[in-house]
């Protein structure tokens, strides 16, 4: 029987989440958490199993959705692969992940490209990355309404990825020039959706059109810079970048208190830069630290998160297994 796996990282964004839905750029990371999907050719109609979140259900032939909502989102990845011409053989998928939900983490985007690129495989056919991210963000559109594109693009490519809504990824850095410097993820525990801040910082741009694009102008810069310390392994420069990075997404009113809690106990333990990543109000932080305070910030840290993860870039996006 035909049968396909692939797996996907989940992600952060290090610099221009909400500033990459209004134009600037944003710089995206791979992180060493996983989403799986395991696919078998079967009959129609097909089945979705989610492992974690027990969530079941199927979709016909004619991509009628017979279950919860939480599946609208492969359905729609189905419609848009049989827009592209080819037929689509029925099938059972079982999603499995250990990236949390609703935390900033890239959980929906890493399932819809792990499926995408399992049932692509069954159907005999490769998507270069590209297509894999317009095919993937396809499906967070049904989440999280009009994304830039950014999480898909983090998972599909691995590694680090310099991102322009409407351009794709400008470049991306497989590896990292030095390993005496540890990124750690710390969420708050608080879920949230996507699209209520990214309405509200839509409406802010509108209300306060001239300040939002002095504010893009200095998001940019920050990229450009963080851009470049990255690849010159300035960790120290990029840890400030990341605290300017976070003053202006406070400005945009995304953080939280329970963020701001985080980013400065990090801060006082040892941290070079703390700051929100995703789309605020919730979800988690993203610290750098020189590896020899990790255990303490790992510590301090603790009580105020509900979990905490030292993390891994892995170089690889989406891929068969
Ligand atoms: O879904 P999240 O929390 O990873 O946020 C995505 C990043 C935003 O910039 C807030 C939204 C977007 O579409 O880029």
């Amino acid at each position: 029987m035909n049968k396909a796996v692939a797996i996907s990282p989940g992600k952060v964004i290090l610099f221009g989440e909400h500033f990459v839905v209004i134009g600037s750029k944003a710089l995206a990371m791979a992180i060493d958490l996983y989403a799986r999907a395991e696919i078998k050719e079967s009959s129609w109609p097909s089945e979705i199993i989610s492992k974690e979140t027990g969530i079941k259900g199927k979709i016909t032939k004619d991509l009628k959705i017979l279950g919860p909502k939480e599946i609208e989102p492969i359905a729609r990845l189905l419609s848009v692969i049989r827009s592209w011409g080819y037929n689509l053989p029925g099938f059972k998928a079982i999603i499995s992940s250990d990236i949390p939900i609703s935390s900033g983490l890239g959980s929906s985007a890493a399932i819809a490209s792990a499926f995408s690129v399992a049932y692509m495989k069954i159907i005999g056919h490769e998507l270069d990355k590209k297509n894999l991210v317009t095919l993937s963000n396809e499906a967070e559109k049904v989440t999280h309404g009009n994304p830039s594109g950014v999480d898909s693009a983090a998972v599909v490519y691995g590694g680090i990825s310099l991102y322009r809504k409407g351009e794709g990824v400008i470049s991306n850095i497989n590896e990292l020039p030095r390993n005496d410097y540890s990124f750690i993820i710390a969420d708050t525990g608080v879920k949230r959706k996507t699209y209520l801040p990214v309405n509200d910082v839509i409406s802010l741009s509108k209300r306060f059109r001239s300040i939002l694009s002095l504010m893009l102008d200095a998001e940019d810069r920050v990229i450009e810079l963080a851009y470049e310390s990255l690849k010159k392994g300035d960790y120290e420069t990029l840890g400030q970048l990341m605290n300017i990075n976070q003053g202006l997404l406070n400005s945009l009113g995304v953080s939280s208190r329970e963020i701001e809690e985080i980013v400065y106990e990090g801060r006082m333990a040892g941290a070079v830069g703390a700051k929100l990543t995703g789309a605020g109000r919730g979800g988690a932080v993203i610290v750098l630290c020189r590896s020899d305070t990790e255990n303490e910030i790992i510590n301090r840290l603790s009580s105020l998160s509900s979990w905490v993860k030292k993390i891994k870039i892995p170089p690889y996006g989406t891929h068969l297994v």
